[in-house]
C-alpha cells in the first residue's frame, strides 16, 4: 500500500472544522478492500470519529487490519454492518453487487440510508431495482489515484437524494480527493474514460517519454527520474497555477524553441485526434460493460 501525499493546499483533505457529515455516527461501507481502505483512512485522517464507522468484509485478515489501523467497527456480514447506518458505501465488485444489494434489501427499505456505489459500471436504475425501493442513491467514479488521496471522483445522484445526502457523499468521496458533480448518468461513461483510465494514459506517456531518452542514450534512471519529476512539476502546476492547460502549454513554447519542434512533431501525428480515438473507445468499451452488469 502506497503511503498517502502530503496534501497541497488545493488537494488537502478535510479537516474537522469543514467536515460536513451532519451525523457521522453511521457509516457502513460495505466491502472493505483497497478502495475502501483508502475512503476510511482518507476519513479518519480528515477527523471523523471512528466509532462512526462499520465496514463489513468477508476477509478476517482485512477485516482485522482495518480494525487495527483505523479502529472502526468490523463485520464479517453486510446485514449486520449496514443495520441502522445512515450512509451505505457499496465497495464490492460489480459482479457481487447484485447479491450484496439483495441482502440489503430489507435493512435498506426499513432504514431508508443513503447508498453511495462506487462500482464501475453498475447504473443508479439497476441500483433501485436490485434494492427493489426507491431510495437515495450516489452513484460514484473514482480512481486509483484515491489510494494515495489524490483521486478524481465523478459523482451523480438520483431525484431522491437531498442536498444534505449530495453534501455528505462529496465529503465521503472527496476525502481522497477531488469530486466533481455530472447531470446526465451517460456521461459516467466519459469520467470512467477520462479520469478512471486516464491515470494509465499518464503513466504510458511517461513511459513512451523515458523509452525516447534511452533511444538517445540517456541512462534508464536518469530518463525515469527526469520523465516522473515532470510529469508531477506538470501536474502540480495545472493545479496549482489556476491557469488554462493551453495558456501554461504557450508559456513554456517559445517561436522556434525546442518544445515548438516537439509539438509539430505531436500535430503532424494527430496527437489530439489519437487521444479522442482513445476516450472514445474506453466511453464504448465501459457502455458495454455496463448493459453487461444490467
Ligand atoms: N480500485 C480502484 O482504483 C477503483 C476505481 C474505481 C472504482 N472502483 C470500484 O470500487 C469497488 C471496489 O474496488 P476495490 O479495488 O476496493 O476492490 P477489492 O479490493 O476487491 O475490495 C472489495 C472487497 O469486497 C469484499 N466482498 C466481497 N463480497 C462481499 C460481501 N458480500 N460483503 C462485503 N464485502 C464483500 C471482497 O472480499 P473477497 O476478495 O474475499 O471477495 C473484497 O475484499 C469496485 O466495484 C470497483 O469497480 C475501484
Amino acid at each position: 500500500m502506497l503511503a498517502p501525499l502530503d496534501p497541497t493546499p488545493s488537494l488537502r483533505m478535510p479537516t474537522p472544522a469543514d467536515s460536513r457529515l451532519p451525523n457521522p455516527r453511521s457509516i457502513a461501507f460495505i466491502g472493505g478492500g483497497n478502495m475502501a481502505r483508502s475512503l476510511i483512512g482518507a476519513l479518519i485522517r480528515g477527523g471523523a470519529r471512528a466509532g462512526s464507522i462499520a465496514v463489513a468484509e468477508p476477509n478476517a485478515e482485512l477485516r482485522d487490519a482495518l480494525a487495527r489501523d483505523f479502529g472502526v467497527a468490523v463485520h464479517d456480514a453486510a446485514r449486520t454492518a449496514a443495520q441502522g447506518a445512515d450512509v451505505l458505501v457499496l465497495a464490492v465488485k460489480p459482479q457481487v453487487l447484485k447479491t450484496v444489494c439483495t441482502d440489503l434489501a430489507k435493512v435498506a427499505a426499513a432504514s431508508r440510508p443513503l447508498v453511495i456505489s462506487i462500482a464501475a459500471g453498475i447504473r443508479i436504475e439497476q441500483l433501485r431495482a436490485w434494492f427493489d425501493t426507491d431510495l437515495p442513491i450516489v452513484r460514484a467514479m473514482p480512481n486509483t489515484p484515491a489510494l494515495i488521496g489524490a483521486g478524481a471522483t465523478g459523482l451523480i445522484a438520483n431525484d431522491s437524494t437531498s442536498a444534505e445526502q449530495r453534501a455528505q457523499a462529496e465529503a465521503i468521496l472527496g476525502a481522497a480527493g477531488r469530486t466533481v458533480w455530472i447531470e446526465r448518468e451517460e456521461l459516467m461513461d466519459t469520467v470512467t474514460a477520462l479520469s478512471g483510465s486516464g491515470p494509465a494514459y499518464f503513466f504510458l506517456l511517461v513511459e513512451a517519454l523515458e523509452e525516447a531518452a534511452v533511444a538517445q542514450g540517456l541512462p534508464r534512471e536518469a530518463a525515469r527520474a527526469l520523465a516522473t519529476q515532470t510529469c508531477l512539476g506538470a501536474g502540480r502546476m495545472l493545479v496549482e497555477d489556476g491557469e488554462s492547460p493551453a495558456r501554461l502549454r504557450e508559456r513554456v513554447t517559445s517561436p522556434g524553441g525546442t518544445t515548438a519542434a516537439a509539438l509539430d512533431a505531436f500535430a503532424a501525428g494527430d496527437l489530439r485526434g489519437l487521444v479522442a480515438a482513445a476516450v472514445d473507445a474506453a466511453t464504448r468499451r465501459g457502455r458495454e460493460l455496463s448493459e453487461q452488469y444490467s
